[in-house]
C-alpha cells in the first residue's frame, strides 16, 4: 500500500530546482586523481571550474567526477569511488540518456521543430527529458506513477512540461505509465515522439560512449569491479560491456533493490521476486521505497547488459535507508535511494570476495541527490508508517571485520 507523502509547495519546488542548479554551477570540481582524498585544494578546484564558459545547460551534462566515499573506503581498506551523477544539471544520471535519446532522434529526423517528446518514467528521466527538450526548443509530456516522490513531479512542472500522473499498474495494463506515454505520443501525430528509455538503445549508447569511457579514463583502467542497480538497465549494460571488453576480469555486479526480480534473473536465470507473490505486495511495480531501480520484466537495455553481469546482491530497503544516513553523516554526501543501494552492494561485494584491506578499486554510480527524496526515502515518519526501520547498525555490521 502506498502512503501519501508530504507535499511540497510549488514555490519550494522551484526554489529546490534553481538552488540545485546554482550549487552545481558553484561547486562542480575539476577532476582529481581518484585516490587523492586531500581537501586542501578545494577552493582552487572550484575557482578553476567556475572560470569555464559553456554554451548552455546541455554542455554541463556528463564529465562528472569520481568521488572517493571515504568512510566506506577507509573502513573496508578498498577504494570505493562514486561517479557523481547528481552533479548533472538536471540532477541525475538520466541527463545523459535524455540528451542521447533526443539527439539520436533529431539525427533521424524523428524529432524536429514543433515536436513534443513523451516519456513514461518514475521520475528522474522525466526531469531530464523536460530539461533537455526545453533547452532544445521542444515540448514534453511526462507520465508518472502517482506514488513517485512529489519533488520529482514538481521539478518536471518547473521546466514547463506537462505532467500526467497515473495509478501504478502492471506493464500489461494500457494505463501503466509507459504504455500511456506511448499511446499519447501516437495520438499526438507525426510530431509526437515516444522516448522509450526502457527499449531505446540510445540509453545504452549514452553510457557506452559517455559514462564508461569517463570511468575508464578517471581510473586509468585500474578498476576491479563496477556496481550498479538497474531501472532500465542502460547504465549497467553500457558501462558493464565497455569495461568487460577491455578488462575481462573486471567484476560487473548488479545491486538489486527489494521487490525486483533481476537478482534471480542474474543468479538463477529466472525473473522472480518473492515479494511479487500474491497478497504480499504493498506497492505495484517494484515493492520498495527505492526509486529508479528494480524491474520485473526484461527490457531491451537489460538484455544488452545481462551477458556482462557476473554477480548480483540484494539490498533491502532498511539497508539502503541506513547507508544513506551513514554517508550523509560521515562523508557529507546527501544521496538518493538508488545510490545508497549501490553503496550497500559495494560493501557486500568486499565481504563476499574478501577484498578487505586489498585496496582494490570499486566504481559505482551516485545517481541522484537525497534532496529528490525528502518526502519519502529521507522522511523518517513516512518510513515508520511503512515499517522500514532507520537502523544505523545495519551499516556497522557491513563494515565490521
Ligand atoms: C535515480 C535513479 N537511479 C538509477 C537509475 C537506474 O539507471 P538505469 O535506468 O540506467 O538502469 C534510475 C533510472 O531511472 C534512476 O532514476
Amino acid at each position: 500500500m502506498a502512503l501519501s507523502a508530504t507535499p511540497l509547495t510549488p514555490t519550494h519546488a522551484a526554489l529546490l530546482v534553481f538552488s540545485t542548479l546554482a550549487i552545481i554551477a558553484l561547486v562542480r570540481p575539476t577532476r582529481r586523481s581518484p585516490k587523492d582524498t586531500g581537501t586542501s585544494d578545494d577552493t582552487i578546484a572550484l575557482s578553476a571550474h567556475s572560470s569555464d564558459v559553456v554554451p548552455g545547460v546541455l554542455a554541463l551534462i556528463g564529465n562528472t567526477p569520481l568521488v572517493r566515499v571515504n568512510s566506506l573506503s577507509d573502513a573496508l581498506g578498498v577504494e570505493i569511488l562514486g561517479k557523481a551523477e547528481f552533479l548533472n544539471p538536471g540532477g541525475s544520471v538520466k541527463d545523459r540518456v535524455a540528451l542521447q535519446i533526443i539527439t539520436e532522434a533529431e539525427r533521424r529526423g524523428e524529432i524536429r521543430p514543433g515536436s513534443r517528446v513523451f516519456e513514461g518514467t518514475s521520475g528522474s528521466t522525466g526531469i531530464s527529458i523536460a530539461m533537455v527538450a526545453k533547452a532544445k526548443g521542444y515540448d514534453a509530456t511526462i507520465v508518472m506513477p502517482d506514488d513517485t516522490a512529489v519533488e520529482k513531479m514538481r521539478s518536471v512542472e518547473a521546466f514547463g512540461a506537462t505532467v500526467e500522473r497515473v495509478r501504478p499498474a502492471s506493464i500489461v495494463d494500457r494505463r501503466q505509465y509507459v504504455n500511456r506515454a506511448k499511446h499519447l505520443a501516437r495520438e499526438y501525430g507525426p510530431l509526437g515522439y515516444f522516448a522509450d528509455q526502457f527499449e531505446n538503445h540510445a540509453n545504452f549508447h549514452a553510457h557506452i560512449t559517455g559514462t564508461a569511457p569517463e570511468i575508464w579514463k578517471q581510473t586509468k583502467g585500474e578498476i576491479d569491479a563496477f556496481i550498479s542497480g538497474a531501472g532500465t538497465g542502460g547504465t549497467i549494460a553500457g558501462v558493464g560491456r565497455y569495461l568487460k571488453d577491455r578488462l575481462p576480469d573486471v567484476r560487473v555486479v548488479l545491486a538489486d533493490c527489494q521487490g525486483s526480480g533481476l537478482y534471480n534473473k542474474v543468479k538463477h536465470g529466472v525473473m522472480y521476486s518473492d515479494r511479487e507473490s500474491e497478497g504480499t505486495r504493498r506497492r505495484h511495480q517494484v515493492d520498495t521505497v527505492v526509486e529508479g531501480i528494480g524491474l520485473n520484466r526484461l527490457t531491451a537495455n537489460v538484455e544488452l547488459g545481462l551477458p556482462a553481469i557476473d554477480d548480483a546482491f540484494r539490498v533491502s530497503d532498511a539497508e539502503a535507508v541506513a547507508m544513506a544516513r551513514h554517508v550523509a553523516s560521515h562523508d557529507g554526501l546527501l544521496l538518493g535511494s538508488s545510490s545508497a543501494v549501490n553503496l550497500v552492494a559495494c560493501c557486500k561485494l568486499v565481504n563476499k570476495t574478501q577484498w578487505r584491506g586489498t585496496k582494490r578499486t570499486i566504481v559505482t554510480i551516485l545517481c541522484d541527490s537525497g534532496s529528490r527524496h525528502f518526502s519519502k526515502f529521507w522522511n523518517d515518519d513516512y518510513l515508520q508508517k511503512i515499517d522500514i526501520p532507520v537502523n544505523s547498525g545495519l551499516v556497522e555490521s557491513l563494515l565490521r571485520p
